[in-house]
């Protein structure tokens, strides 16, 4: 490690971080996902390795790993989720912006699915997934919990609920709806809101212009 990310404010935190979608099975072969490139997620741990914390960041994306940042690959919402209880009790603060699927298929076939000739559709069952925040924010004891939310429409008040429902402590909204926002791009504009600010709203930037912004109000909440 370089003698920088050993002196920085979160030295000796431990910071979890998830990102990029969930992949759920249909049939060996195929599988549900969604449009998230891991980018925010990546940009936040290396963020958060900039400061010097301990960062581990629980992914489905093959992006290369940021400096210093331990990864861990997941595929689906279950994976997922057990990734993040088993390194949630010595964790320091959470980030989850993972876009987790809220369904999976509920029974994936063995074998690939062949056609049927006598059926010209197909109708999968889905059954919904874990919420994962929601599970560490009604189990956290000391760790600051942060989460992500993608809206195309009234964006404040959706935040504002899952805020609150999912018992976190900062929650980061972007409008998926505008250009250069969010899944896929390389800039991001997002609203900060916290259980005791007003909402604030950051400029359009870089995602890793973002991620330092977040990180640096993650380190006001858990540094000594
Ligand atoms: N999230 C999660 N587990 C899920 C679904 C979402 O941990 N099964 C997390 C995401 O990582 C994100 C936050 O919850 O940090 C909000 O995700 P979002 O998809 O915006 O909200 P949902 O609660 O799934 O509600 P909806 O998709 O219906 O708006
Ligand atoms: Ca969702």
């Amino acid at each position: 490690l370089a003698l920088y990310q050993r002196t920085g404010q979160l030295t000796g935190k431990q910071i979890i971080v998830s990102a990029g979608g969930t992949v759920e099975p249909i049939d060996p072969v195929r599988f549900i996902t969604n449009r998230s490139s891991g980018k925010m997620g990546y940009a936040i741990a290396q963020a958060a390795a900039e400061q010097g914390a301990n960062v581990t960041l629980v992914t489905s994306s093959d992006l290369p790993a940021p400096a210093g940042v331990q990864t861990v690959h997941i595929q689906s919402a279950r994976e997922l989720l057990a990734a993040m209880t088993e390194r949630f009790e010595a964790a320091n603060a959470v980030i989850m912006a993972a876009a987790v699927s809220d369904y999976r298929v509920a029974t994936p076939a063995d074998q690939k699915m062949k056609k049927d000739a006598a059926n010209p559709g197909l109708t999968l069952e889905l059954v919904e997934n874990p919420d994962i925040l929601a599970t560490l924010g009604a189990n956290k004891t000391h760790q600051y919990l942060v989460g992500f939310a993608a809206e195309t429409q009234d964006l404040i008040n959706y935040a504002q609920q899952k805020l609150t429902k999912k018992n976190a402590d900062m929650l980061i909204a972007n409008d998926v709806s505008k250009a250069e926002v969010g899944f896929g791009y390389d800039t991001n504009q997002v609203t900060i809101l916290t259980r005791d600010a007003q909402p604030e709203t950051l400029p359009l930037q870089t995602k890793i212009a973002v991620a330092r912004e977040i990180m640096r109000r993650v380190t006001e909440a858990v540094k000594d």
